[in-house]
């Protein structure tokens, strides 16, 4: 072997080399492409070990041709894996391409359930009037829910309130009534009160669409020196308008109440004809919503108000009744199924 065979044969063998890279189609192949023309076993190896045997005026530009050579391959073998790198990444975002045009996961929101909602927007009303909120015990004693509010034992309005008792004196509250009486005992006579009283209650009824053995209702009561009825159609003529619309007004009628004297029923211009009479105020142009009076001297006296000083007035609204109004919901079960079609229409306010 001479420098001119070595040239010819680094010739053929790069020529050879090239065309072979250009098939490569993935890592692997590259692999074995750098193991056979880099590698220890390969053709440029195999002839660098032959230079040796080359005349010492050769052996110099033999060495020479020979890097030159490897070199190039080097170089191809750099760029070919380059193109290959490139050329994956490509496919996989292709193949792994993200569909921005794809909708969204949705992730529900919760709402507030109508009747804390309607509770809440109570609360907020009689807040801004400077009442204070307190709740009380559903289990309640005989004597708050009943006696202290001067209806003793025997008395017939009892049968109108019936409900689930757990001893002779320790029965569920049938009202938010007896936190009427809870707050003035506390307060012991001394200074003005003024309270709501949010909460659950039951009676002993069938459920219907108007109907339900547990329930809510919203308990009114303010006490001071000189307060008057017409402090009371004011303070509920201000809640209707805020609950329901500039448009609202309010009508007592006369009724009674055990704890109250006088005593009215509290009806609201009907939300749906406007007064003109419909079906929804059986054509008398105006809705009950509560019970209300000026607080009985009894009840007074009994917690501890000296009633030839303080007066006050009290009044009880169920909150379901309410929601259905404003919310146009027709049955009062309505509220209790936790159908979320119904709960859906509600967006949280806080
Ligand atoms: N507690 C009565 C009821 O559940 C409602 C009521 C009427 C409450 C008159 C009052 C009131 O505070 O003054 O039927």
């Amino acid at each position: 072997m001479d420098l001119q065979m070595l040239t010819d044969a680094l010739k053929t063998l790069e020529q050879g080399a090239m065309n072979q890279l250009k098939q490569v189609q993935n890592e692997a192949e590259l692999e074995q492409w750098r193991v056979a023309y880099l590698g220890k076993k390969s053709a440029v190896s195999t002839l660098s070990r032959q230079v040796g045997s080359l005349g010492d005026s050769e052996r110099p530009l033999a060495g020479e041709r020979i890097n030159k050579t490897r070199q190039a391959l080097q170089e191809a073998l750099a760029t070919a894996k380059g193109t290959l790198e490139e050329s994956l990444l490509l496919r996989r975002l292709e193949t792994q391409r993200v569909d921005i045009t794809l909708p969204g996961r949705r992730h529900p929101r919760g709402a507030i359930h109508p009747i804390s909602r309607i509770i809440h927007e109570i609360e907020e009303v009689f807040l801004g009037m400077g009442y204070t909120i307190a709740e009380g015990p559903e289990v309640e004693l005989d004597a708050f829910n009943f006696e202290k509010l001067n209806i003793p034992k025997d008395h017939p309005a009892r049968d109108m309130q019936d409900t689930f008792y757990l001893t002779d004196n320790l029965l569920m509250r049938t009202h938010t009534s007896p936190m009427q009486v809870r707050t003035m005992e506390k307060m012991a006579g001394a200074s003005p009160v003024k309270v709501i009283v949010p909460g659950r209650v039951y009676r002993r009824d069938e459920d219907d669409a108007t109907h339900s053995h547990a329930f809510h209702q919203i308990e009114g009561l303010a006490v001071d020196k000189g307060i008057r009825m017409s402090d009371l159609k004011g303070t509920l003529e201000e809640f209707a308008v805020a609950v329901f619309g500039p448009q609202q007004a309010v009508r007592l009628r006369p009724s009674f109440f055990p704890f109250t004297e006088p005593s009215a029923e509290v009806d609201l211009r009907c939300i749906a004809c406007g007064g003109s009479g419909c079906r929804m105020c059986k054509e008398t142009g105006w809705i009950e919503i509560l019970g209300a009076g000026m607080v009985h001297p009894h009840v007074l006296d009994g917690v501890g108000y000296d009633s030839r000083i303080f007066s006050g007035f009290a009044f009880g609204m169920g909150v379901e009744r309410i929601a259905l109004l404003k919310y146009g919901i027709e049955d009062i079960r309505m509220l209790y199924q936790n159908d979320l079609r119904l709960l859906e229409q509600f967006e949280r306010i806080f």
